[in-house]
């Protein structure tokens, strides 16, 4: 009795130190992805900016260690402690239906980020919404600025034979990133006229260690006569120039070397001419959006939320970059 008097006299608007508080819990696929753990401090920048004197803004964020049924497991324990809203950066896209399941019965939201569930999934409850990009948009500005280093670098075929030969580094299998830009990247560098010659593609998981790996056995097959490597991002376009950077040959003889992402260490690579270009994957604009999306969720308004595709889906628009605007980015 006493300990529900006491209770209850610590609730209601009576008591200015008793806040609001909106609990967010952030579940990434993985621990070790750079781009997603960037983006993943700015979300919880944004949440912590976004306090009042009267809400508290309380995240948690942990990660899927590569499998779905932990990450599951993970998002029932967060349901469990008490979350107001779930942003999920999903291990499997293609099996999100526990954790629809899940959310829908305790009648938590789900901003679904950067891995997109396929839209069948994603239409199984009103309050799910997805937060990405346009895959297809970064393979082919990529692509483009590829194409237009090539037509103004003729050196860049190396050996003169009018056709560049080029290996490709491909992202997770399964992934809509993966799928598209290693599409269109390639497509778009033939549309612009630029005679290609395919040598090799390799999975490398997002991964600089695994890109490095490939990279480097590449090199001791084709020796000096790779002339574009290609990359699904950054971290596997870094993981090629590490390779070049422990090889025997001289910069003038590495291929030309394109990305996507914008993360700070491959703009500071395209600054310095190891790569000539990448694709800017707007993580802040992608961060304030879920962070914005949460309140409004938790606040039930519809000022974002009635700006969404369909009512569901945020897109972030990509950026090409390359020497000419890099130190645009460089500032961010
Ligand atoms: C992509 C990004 C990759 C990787 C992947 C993880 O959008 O370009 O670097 O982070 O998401 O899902
Ligand atoms: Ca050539």
């Amino acid at each position: 009795m006493i300990l529900l008097i006491f209770t209850c006299s610590g609730c209601g608007n009576r008591h200015p130190e008793m806040k609001e508080a909106l609990h967010v819990g952030v579940v990434t696929y993985t621990q070790g992805d750079p781009f997603i753990n960037a983006m993943t401090d700015k979300l919880k920048e944004n949440l912590k900016s976004m306090e009042t004197e009267d809400m508290k803004i309380i995240v948690s964020v942990k990660n899927g260690k590569d499998d779905q049924q932990a990450q599951n497991e993970t998002v029932e324990e967060m349901i469990d402690a008490g979350c107001d809203v779930l942003c999920i950066n999903l291990v499997d896209r293609t099996v999100p239906s526990r954790i629809i399941k899940l959310a829908k019965q305790n009648h938590i939201p789900v901003i679904f980020f950067n891995r997109e569930p396929v839209r069948e999934d994603l239409l199984q409850w009103e309050e799910l919404y997805y937060v990405g990009c346009d895959a297809e948009q970064s393979g082919i500005m990529e692509g483009e600025i590829a194409a237009d280093y090539i037509k103004d670098h003729p050196e860049v075929d190396k050996n003169q034979d009018g056709k560049i030969q080029y290996v490709l580094l491909e992202g997770e299998a399964g992934h809509q990133d993966t799928i598209s830009r290693t599409d269109y990247s390639v497509k778009t560098l033939i549309e612009e006229g630029v005679q290609l010659e395919k040598l090799s593609y390799q999975f490398a998981d997002w991964n600089r260690g695994q890109a490095e790996n490939r990279m480097t056995r590449l090199i001791s097959q084709y020796e000096d006569g790779i002339e574009l490597v290609i990359s699904n991002n950054d971290e596997m376009a870094l993981g090629a120039v590490e390779a070049y950077r422990k090889s025997e040959y001289v910069p003038s003889k590495w291929p030309v070397i394109f990305g996507i992402d914008g993360l700070d260490s491959a703009l500071e690579a395209v600054k310095s001419g190891e790569m000539q270009g990448t694709v800017y994957n707007d993580k802040e604009e992608q961060a304030l959006e879920m962070a914005r999306l949460s309140l409004e969720i938790f606040r039930g308004e519809n000022v974002y939320r009635n700006q969404l595709k369909e009512g569901r889906y945020y897109v972030s628009q990509y950026q090409r970059v390359d020497s000419s605007n890099v130190d645009d980015f460089l500032k961010h």
